[in-house]
């Protein structure tokens, strides 16, 4: 029967039995699989493993931290972060096409990154110990859906900005191959693993650069950020986090309309509520919230956060919406 100690257990071996004494990198997103595989990485191989970490200014509130901090603290982990957010910014500013937004961003992802192994490449060989692995989350439904092929990094290219450079000169290790999410989540608390990484809902890797509906600029993240933040927060405190699958916040940053605040009209910006329902993200429902929590949320953006004076509810199902709106 299965139980997460045993898997570990197993995997450890795995690891090290395919590693050796070599060096392994691995990347991490914020999310649960990058999470748990890089730890049990780390549970079998310890500082033979160094993880990066790119921050490409796209993020929510506090993601930043909680890898940093939280996730360090708890595995001791040699983390090596990189700061990208300007350069994203620079390559993203005039662009308000989506399918553009996502080119630009994977392609600085991998730049970033490609970066980071640099340096780490030259750190490693100046020790004697080259570095001759990747680690990769992949999981038994990516597994399945990508035909099933081993070795090379055949993640679709659309889900995952941590999919990585076609020619890598690392072997993978994946841990994570023959395991679906729910128990994934069930190795990642069993390793001690911040909740807060191990319970988070689905986030594109593209982050909040797909949630702005016109161009990313950093004012509009930080609008963004802190209107996603309180809709997180009510929704948690409402005890709601298992009843959706995930529950997109979007600025339309190119719409404007009048409103009245305070003193005066205003002129401001609509936040869109997406929280919906699903099994596997394939298709969804829009969740029905309660009334009383989405008027909670909507008071609090529309009085803690600046230019924002309406917020709206997407009450489309998948098809024919898709969950983010970009
Ligand atoms: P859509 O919007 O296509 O999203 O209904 C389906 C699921 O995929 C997530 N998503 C992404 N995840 N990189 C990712 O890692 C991406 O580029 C990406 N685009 C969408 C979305 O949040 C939802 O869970």
């Amino acid at each position: 029967d299965w139980n997460p100690g045993n898997v570990i257990a197993e995997q450890v071996e795995r690891i090290r039995a395919q590693v050796g004494s070599a060096r392994v990198i691995a990347g991490l997103s914020g999310g649960v699989d990058s999470a748990v595989a890089a730890a049990l990485v780390h549970k079998a191989v310890g500082d033979q493993l160094v993880c990066v970490f790119v921050d490409h200014g796209l993020l929510r509130k506090g993601e930043r931290e909680q890898v940093e901090t939280d996730y360090v603290a708890a595995t001791g982990i040699r983390l090596v972060t990189v700061d990208a957010a300007d350069t994203f910014l620079d390559a993203l500013a005039g662009v308000s096409d989506p399918e553009t937004k996502r080119k630009i961003i994977g392609r600085e992802f991998i730049r970033a990154f490609e970066q980071a192994e640099r340096d780490l490449i030259a750190e490693a060989a100046a020790d004697g110990e080259p570095i001759k692995f990747l680690v990769q989350g992949t999981l038994y439904p990516d597994v399945v859906e990508s035909g099933g092929g081993t070795g090379t990094a055949n993640i679709k290219s659309h889900h995952n900005v941590g999919g990585l450079p076609e020619d890598l000169q690392f072997e993978l290790v994946e841990p994570l191959r023959t395991l679906f999410k729910d128990e994934v989540r069930a190795i990642g608390r069993e390793l001690g693993l911040p909740h807060e990484i191990v319970g988070r809902q689905p986030f594109p890797g593209p982050g909040l650069g797909i949630r702005i509906v016109g161009e990313v600029t950093r004012d509009r993240l930080d609008l963004l950020r802190e209107a996603d933040a309180i809709a997180r927060e009510e929704l948690t405190a409402a005890g709601l986090d298992d009843d959706i699958w995930q529950c997109p916040v979007v600025l339309l940053a190119d719409v404007r309309s009048v409103g009245v605040q305070g003193d005066g009209r205003t002129y401001g910006h609509p936040i869109v509520l997406r929280p919906v329902s699903s099994e596997d993200a394939m298709t969804a429902d829009w969740t029905r919230l309660p009334y009383d929590v989405l008027a909670k949320i909507s008071n609090r953006i529309t009085n803690e956060v600046r230019e924002v004076n309406r917020v709206v509810l997407d009450v489309t199902s998948k098809p024919p919406g898709t969950i983010e709106w970009e």
